[in-house]
């Protein structure tokens, strides 16, 4: 969602700029501008459509300043235009803005710019935000004072910069609710939405937090609170990403490189983490003491999506392993409900972005009751890793591409070592532990022996490039991998997918089974196997085509069914981390047949920032 890339040094600003936003494509957007200045004055492009549009866009003499602010625009008020797209600027044109969030008092604010003789020129929310500053400007000479002060009338969500011709040399930044980094360079600064933009200059960061606003020169940053103008204490730190990792390093998309990184990241999520011979995790960061973990006889898990899923596949797992209830909850309907927590309850929020809007408003309402948060994320600095009082990183590096697969494997890779951890604190056995951490270190492997079945996958997805509907189902350890696949398969090939419960299959969703309608069943030799056969077999009595995920030693399921995939064989609370590969494999394939943008589908955003 949005992309802001800011820039005041030594060097020519605009290829800094639009590589900047180039590299924050994956975030998703549908248009893009940008504003540089020039030698008398500011000049601003910006069109609908890709960055590409925009830099044909620009004339071959584009102004060679040093100082711009540029954007990729996910709309939220006011079409996909190139009026729309931001920059947007005051009556004289002389304020330019960058906007990610919403603005929830625009309308207000718009009728009491107009009475002022403001005139508007956009439909968008942002638009406002510059003739505020411009009111402001008429009692201030600061252009730091007028943004603080114009954002001090200002509700909503915000990560902006901002320039003013009259201000040459500075640009301005703030920060509630939208992610927003500072970069810190050698006789030059930089102002973005994400590491990713900065990865070939810099990675010397800092984050501020909500309700900060920056300043930045050549030479020097400033942090102070939008409020109450004290200065903030900010940190430099070091990302430890570098630039190439943030690259496709030779795949055909982020999503393939990601889906085949999957054996390193398991190996990273959990190096020096698991004592195997013990059957012992250790987990740094928790931030509860043992006593604390005794105490804990509730879980509630709450996130977005495929974090969702990973959440869902958590609870399987650790009401297996240690018998304590969790409550897995969607973080948008988790948020406006009633919250119910007991002082026992040990809360988790998982992101891969950290920057989720909802489940940001989630971790923010439940630290208003009162209660601890422990965030699992994949992203040092975001807003969730900074704001919970504890978790578990995943180290799973950037993840570009906006299916998450690798994300979601660490993220259930991490909930085992949590699992084995309370379970060892609790009546988890030596050997039961030492069964589950010596199964773990042998998933990389085993996942390996999956990756090397992508081009058998590739050709049964070729069978189903053409189809329209899919019912994916599974039980127990594998229902949540049917939601999972059925994700995956509905937002990169745009194929409709529904993940069911396979035992939920006869209570209505059969009824859509024929001939054109096809099922694909998660269907290891494990405690379930039975069941789901049966449901197997129920499809095939209505003419169902069927494909199967299954167990390399099954032999009677391939000849019941269509097509059927082979994963190796683990324990049983590990199975998704095999059953997945198959299902991200199988809509990589489709979409890429299907000619669908794989890393950067329709209407979709890495980190969905808004509501
Ligand atoms: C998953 O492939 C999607 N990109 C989406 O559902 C995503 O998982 C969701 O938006 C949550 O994102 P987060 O993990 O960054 O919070
Ligand atoms: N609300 C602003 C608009 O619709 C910003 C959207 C964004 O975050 O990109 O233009």
């Amino acid at each position: 969602m949005c992309g802001i890339v800011a820039y005041v040094g030594e060097k020519k600003a605009t290829p800094i700029l639009i590589d900047g936003l180039k590299r924050l494509e994956y975030r998703g957007y549908d248009s893009a501008g940008i504003a540089v200045f020039g030698k008398e004055k500011i000049e601003c492009e910006k069109k609908k459509g890709r960055i590409r549009v925009l830099e044909d866009s620009l004339s071959v003499d584009y102004p060679e300043g040093n100082a711009g602010i540029a954007h990729t625009r996910w709309a939220t008020h006011g079409a996909p235009s190139d009026l729309n797209a931001h920059p947007h600027w005051d009556c004289n044109k002389k304020i330019l803005i960058v906007h990610n969030g919403i603005i929830e008092n625009y309308i207000d604010l718009r009728k009491k710019l107009k009475k002022a003789g403001h005139a508007f020129n956009t439909e968008t929310d942002t638009e406002i935000l510059a003739h505020l500053i411009e009111e402001h400007l008429k009692n201030e000479k600061s252009l730091f004072e007028a943004v603080r002060k114009a954002l001090n009338e200002v509700h909503g969500t915000y990560g902006i910069a901002v320039m003013s011709e009259e201000h040459p040399g500075e640009i301005i930044g703030a920060k509630n609710g939208s992610p927003l980094i500072i970069g810190i360079g050698d006789d030059e600064h930089f102002i973005a939405s994400d590491v990713s933009a900065l990865l070939p200059y810099t990675r010397r960061v800092v984050y501020p937090r909500d309700g900060e606003i920056i300043r930045i020169t050549k030479d020097a940053f400033e942090v102070r609170s939008i409020k109450s103008k004290e200065e903030a204490t900010s940190k430099v730190e070091k990302v430890e990403w570098s630039s190439d990792m943030a690259t496709k390093k030779g795949y055909p998309h982020f999503m393939l490189k990601e889906i085949f990184e999957q054996p390193l990241v398991i190996r990273n999520a959990i190096a020096g983490r698991i004592i195997p011979e013990e059957g012992l995790a250790h987990l740094g960061g928790l931030n509860y003491t043992v006593k604390e973990l005794l105490q804990v006889d509730r879980i509630m898990i709450c996130a977005m999506g495929t974090a969702y899923y990973a959440g869902l596949v958590g609870k399987y797992m650790i009401e297996e392993l240690l018998g304590i209830p969790v409550d897995i909850e969607n973080a948008s309907e988790f948020r406006y409900k009633r919250i119910i927590l007991g002082k026992n309850t040990m809360s988790f929020v998982i992101s891969q972005s950290g920057e989720t809007a909802d489940t940001i408003a989630a971790l923010r309402e439940i630290k208003r009751k009162g209660h601890r948060v422990l965030g699992v994320s994949n992203v040092a600095g975001s807003t969730i890793a900074r704001d919970t009082d504890g978790g578990i990183f995943v180290h799973a590096g950037p993840e570009i591409g906006v299916a998450s697969t690798k994300a979601f494997v660490a993220q259930i890779a991490v909930l085992v070592l949590f699992a084995v951890k309370m379970g060892r604190h609790r009546d988890m056995t030596v050997e039961q532990g030492k069964e589950i951490t010596e199964a773990l270190v042998k998933i990389p492997a085993q996942i390996e022996s999956i990756l090397e079945k992508s081009d058998e996958i590739k050709k049964i997805a070729e069978k189903y490039k053409d189809v329209e509907d899919f019912l994916y189902m599974g039980r127990k350890f594998n229902f949540p991998i049917a939601l999972e696949g059925a994700l995956k398969l509905k937002e990169i090939s745009y194929i409709h997918a529904e993940g069911y419960p396979a035992g939920e299959m006869k209570h209505g969703p059969i009824a859509l089974i024929d001939k054109t309608f096809p099922a694909l069943f998660v269907a290891p030799k494990d405690s379930v196997y039975d069941k789901t056969i049966n449901n197997i077999q129920e499809i095939k009595a209505r003419e169902g085509d069927v494909l199967a995920i299954g167990s390399e030693s099954d032999t009677e399921l391939p000849k019941m069914v269509e097509d059927f995939i082979a994963v190796p064989e683990t324990i049983e609370v590990l199975e998704p981390l095999l059953t997945v590969i198959p299902l991200q494999l199988l809509s990589y394939h489709l979409a890429v047949l299907r000619e669908c943008d794989v890393d950067k589908p329709r209407n979709l955003a890495k980190s969905v920032t808004v509501e």
